[in-house]
């Protein structure tokens, strides 16, 4: 048989045999590669007496496009039986069910915060922000507090320098939202707070607050009252009565606790109240005029105002009936749980 007719025969017999695109490939290899059998073949024609170089070459050509055809069609065959396969292994069934991906709570805090927020947004009070580490010039000065009270002492505040604490109180917030636009002004203020605590069930060296600030024309201390009694209804229960008692604090004059009717026994008596029918909840009073003072464009003898702060972990506690503050902060999951979505 003569050589090309061996080449086309022999390079057929490998084409077929390959069952993967590699063995496909190690095929093109042999038979058209660099020193493949016809690439050896069609190099050879140069070197024959040139009447015969015409006749081979064309015959070697057209083994070559036959075997390029051939190797082209199976390729293309592999490749879809290849990919079909891949497939098959590949598959994802959809009427499988899904990993789960377990769904968390907010916090019992963020959600009391979120709850008294919605009180007074509801009521038009804007949300404002102040920093944890505050210049003593707003947490005490500017709300009338000198240097020599007590609240200065390393005992009670945790100094950075002379000049810089972390705020032991929202209360700076008051300034700062006063300065930052004029009357009136209706704020609340979240925020974190620190105090030199020994930490037991009702303190926490870190705690929240929410403060709460009004001033506007002609605020009186009923106003005070009928927002916080509005407030107390929101949060523990329509028929909550709150009552007022007179107080201290150096930014607020006169300055009051406010009580509200046990909202377990309805003024009766019981553990939770401890027997008072009252239950404590938050300070609160009237800005004091000197406070004033400290910013622009609040005149004293034509705005008027009053402020309140409350610790959201009481709030919390009282609500939800938790005995412990550390359970806030221990990150027990099994605690946490137990309030999805308690919150209204
Ligand atoms: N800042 C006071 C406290 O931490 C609470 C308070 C706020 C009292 C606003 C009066 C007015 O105890």
């Amino acid at each position: 048989m003569d050589e090309a007719a061996t080449l086309e025969r022999d390079g057929r017999d490998r084409i077929e045999a390959a069952t993967t695109s590699e063995q496909l490939e190690e095929a093109r290899v042999a038979i058209l590669g660099r020193s493949g059998a016809l690439t050896l073949a069609l190099r050879a024609v140069g070197g024959l007496p040139p009447d015969q170089r015409g006749a081979r070459g064309q015959e070697l050509n057209r083994v070559r496009q036959a075997l390029e055809q051939l190797l082209a069609e199976r390729h293309e065959a592999l490749a879809a039986v290849e990919l079909e396969a891949r497939l098959r292994t590949d598959a994802v069934d959809v009427t499988l069910p899904g990993a789960l991906v377990p769904r968390g709570v907010p916090h019992v805090i963020s959600q009391t915060q979120r709850e008294i927020e919605d009180v007074f947004v509801g009521l038009g009070y804007r949300i404002a922000e102040g920093p944890e580490v505050e210049l003593a010039h707003y947490n005490f000065t500017a709300l009338n507090t000198p240097e020599d009270h007590p609240s200065w002492s390393p005992s009670d505040t945790f100094w950075i320098d002379d000049e810089v604490c972390l705020r032991t109180q929202t209360s700076p917030v008051q300034v700062r939202s006063m300065e930052a636009q004029p009357p009136p002004v209706y704020i609340i203020c979240p925020g974190r707070v620190y105090r030199p605590e020994a930490d037991d069930a009702t303190h926490s060296s870190m705690f929240q607050q929410v403060e709460g600030l009004a001033v506007d024309r002609g605020i009186t201390l009923a106003d005070l009252k009928g927002t916080l009694e509005h407030f107390a209804r929101e949060i523990f229960g329509a028929d909550r009565r709150v009552r007022l008692r007179s107080h201290f604090f150096p930014f607020t004059e006169p300055s009051v606790e406010l009580d509200i009717s046990c909202f377990l026994c309805g003024g009766s008596g019981c553990r939770v109240c401890k027997h008072e029918g009252w239950i404590e909840i938050l300070g609160a009073g009237m800005v004091d005029p000197n406070v004033y003072g400290y910013v622009r464009g609040y005149d004293p003898s034509e705005v008027s105002g009053f402020a309140f702060g409350m610790g959201i972990e009481r709030i919390a506690m009282l609500k939800y009936g938790i005995t412990h503050v550390r359970s806030f902060y221990d990150d027990d999951l099994r605690f946490l749980e137990q309030f999805a979505g308690a919150a209204r």
